[in-house]
């Protein structure tokens, strides 16, 4: 089977790759990436050389570079994780996730709808539970939730969803969607929660948390929403949607003060240290107070459940921010500083 991994140089679809492509040498993998700010090319170390795999630089929402690209090869799945995916990026500056996360969405379903009227292929959208908009103290987001989204990226990732839908009902594309909870572990840019803390304990710098750090988020390690990709692409059904979450609802300033103690304890440094960094900064705008996933569906019908819990995936991660300092360098060097004085120099205290 031929794979197109849309987005594979970013943080989930480089963790995908990393793990499907030497354990199914029987599959060729593609990779089809812009290799924007949020690509990295030493995430793809593990795969890069290995026969089934190559890189192909192309822009989802060109059309004529897809188009040349579907020449090149025709894809029998395409998992598609292309997108711009940072919220507050979205509110500084909406326009470029229009174009890639609903029009490249729609140039690859084009694509698709072109190559497969012969031969169907399926085409598996990973999206997001922000889709569903925000919770109250209770309750769980089912696959039944009304779609409800906050900002511009959680509104693009609702147009591309909508998409995807209507284009398995008006053209009977194969499809399904995966919509997931917070994702951490390694290779995630630090603009994120998770590793925007990290690298700054170990750099002593401010730990900016938004409001007073009450919003909830679902946490789950990277390679179990992974597993659960593909667990559908083999046993879910057509036309169907998914919830993946890891039933871990934890309050951000929680997921800050665990971070400080895992970091002060691999680096043999006295937590107070790191506690003493946090300080609470100007809300994020129309910021989401809780999600929180309703997994059964996965856990019933496909047998899907977290290998890790919150503890060891945290730990995992620390480590691995702490031994790749190659890594850390290449991405400090470039153009996260710019984006962290855009961020946080307008935010003053909370
Ligand atoms: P990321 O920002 O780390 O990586 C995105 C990748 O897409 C990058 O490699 C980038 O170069 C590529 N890309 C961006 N624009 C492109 C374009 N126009 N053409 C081709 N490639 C382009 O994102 P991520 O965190 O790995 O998220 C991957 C997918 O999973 C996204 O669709 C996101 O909405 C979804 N998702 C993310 C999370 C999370 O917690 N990170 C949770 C649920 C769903
Ligand atoms: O829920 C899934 C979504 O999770 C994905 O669709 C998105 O692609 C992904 O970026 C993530 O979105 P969030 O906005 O929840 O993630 P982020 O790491 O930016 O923020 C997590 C929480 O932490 C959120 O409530 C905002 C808060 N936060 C974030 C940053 C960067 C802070 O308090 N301070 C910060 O500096």
């Amino acid at each position: 089977m031929k794979i197109f991994v849309t987005g594979g140089a970013g943080f989930i679809g480089s963790n995908f790759l990393e793990l499907f492509v030497p354990q199914h040498p029987e599959h060729e993998f593609v990779n089809v990436d812009k290799l924007t700010y949020a690509a990295n090319l030493l995430n793809l170390s593990k795969v890069d050389g290995l026969p089934n795999y190559r890189l192909e630089q192309v822009d989802i929402a060109d059309p004529v570079a897809v188009a040349a690209l579907f020449e090149r090869h025709t894809p029998d799945l395409v998992v598609h994780f292309a997108a711009e995916s940072h919220v507050d990026r979205s509110i500084l500056g909406p326009a470029e996730f229009v174009r890639t996360n609903i029009e490249g969405t729609f140039q690859l379903l084009e694509a698709c709808r072109r190559h497969w009227q012969t031969r169907a292929g399926l085409f598996h959208h990973v999206s997001t539970d922000e889709v569903y908009g925000s919770l109250g103290a209770h309750g769980s987001f089912t696959e039944e939730t009304r779609y409800d989204p906050s900002s511009p990226y959680s509104a693009s990732k609702a147009s591309s969803d909508h998409l995807v839908r209507a284009y398995a009902r008006t053209y009977g594309l194969r499809t399904r969607i995966t919509n997931c909870s917070n994702n951490y572990g390694p290779y995630q840019f630090p603009e994120k929660l998770i590793p925007l803390m990290i690298l700054n304990c170990l750099e002593g710098k401010p730990l900016p948390v938004y409001g007073k750090g009450e919003n909830i988020r679902d946490w789950l390690y990277v390679t179990d929403h992974c597993e659960a990709i593909w667990r559908v692409i083999e046993a879910g059904q057509d036309g169907q949607t998914y919830n993946v979450g890891g039933n871990n609802e934890v309050k951000n300033l929680d997921v800050v003060h665990l971070l400080c103690a895992s970091v002060a304890q691999e680096t043999n440094t006295p937590e107070a240290e790191y506690l003493g960094l946090i300080k609470f900064v100007q809300d994020r705008p129309g910021h989401d107070l809780r999600y929180a996933i309703d997994a059964s569906k996965m856990r019933q019908e496909l047998g899907w459940s977290p290998r890790e819990t919150f503890d060891t995936g945290l730990r995992k991660t620390v480590r691995w921010y702490l031994q790749s300092a190659d890594w850390v360098r290449q991405v400090r060097s470039g153009e996260y500083r710019k984006w962290l004085d855009r961020n946080y120099g307008a935010r003053a205290g909370a």
